[in-house]
């Protein structure tokens, strides 16, 4: 089986707090992963180092084949906008912007010409069914739909792992649902992985897998 993402002996300390203390993790290709455990367990923390927007205090993540521990931030900035998608419960949409240029965001700066990022941009808000609302700013969107404006700028870069950090924390249960089912969707139709963590029953019993973390480990 083709891994997406492999953690060893990942541990990160802030000052004593251990967050993360020895975690082993791998995620196979098109694997939905559902990551839980009560508050403070260090889930959150755990995805920061596979998505390099920490750095481990000890540990190696290696992306299919690419080596992340030791790159400076700089090189990982860019490596993870090019190959993973993060979405998070808050969605971090940015409010004066439409849909469109949300889901455009991530190609800024590069030499890609507007006329392509538009199209990419389009192409990715079909995919979650909101071509009809690419010109509405965030405000102008329900939660559902700004969370899947989200989903469509992670998909902008054709990432083949999704990190989300509760993305149905904000949503009713049937709106919960329906991102649930989208990413579903996304893995049947796109071969996405996603690991999310979560504290929904229900995203842990549609998952491939669940892994369960306690005082910084797996358990
Ligand atoms: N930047 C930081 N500085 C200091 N301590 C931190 C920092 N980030 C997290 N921690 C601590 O690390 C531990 C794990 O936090 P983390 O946010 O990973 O938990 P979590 O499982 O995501 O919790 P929740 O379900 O509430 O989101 C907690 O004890 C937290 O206080
Ligand atoms: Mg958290």
């Amino acid at each position: 089986m083709n891994k997406v993402i492999t953690a060893k002996s990942l541990v990160k300390s802030f000052g004593t707090v251990t967050a993360v203390d020895g975690m082993d993790i791998e995620i196979n290709a098109g694997e939905i992963v559902a990551l839980m455990g009560r508050s403070g367990s260090g889930k959150t923390t755990a995805m920061h180092l596979l998505a390099g927007l920490e750095q481990a205090t000890s540990g190696k993540v290696r992306y299919q084949d690419k080596e992340l521990s030791g790159l400076d931030e700089d090189t990982l900035a860019l490596w993870r906008r090019e190959n993973i998608g993060l979405v998070f419960q808050s969605f971090h949409l940015i409010p004066t912007l439409s849909a469109l240029e949300n889901v455009a965001f991530p190609l800024y700066p590069s030499d890609i010409s507007v006329t392509e990022r538009t199209k990419r941009a389009e192409s990715r808000l079909e995919m979650v069914g909101l071509a009809d609302r690419a010109t509405h700013r965030p405000s102008r969107l329900s939660g559902g739909e700004q969370q899947r404006v989200a989903i469509a700028r992670a998909l902008i870069n054709d990432p083949d792992l999704i990190l989300a950090d509760e993305p149905t924390g904000n949503l009713d249960s049937e709106t919960g649902k329906e991102i649930l089912a989208l990413f579903h969707r996304l893995r049947d139709e796109a071969g996405v992985a996603f690991l999310i963590v979560t504290h929904d029953d229900e995203v842990a019993e549609t998952a491939d897998r669940v892994i369960r973390m306690k005082d910084g480990k797996i358990i």
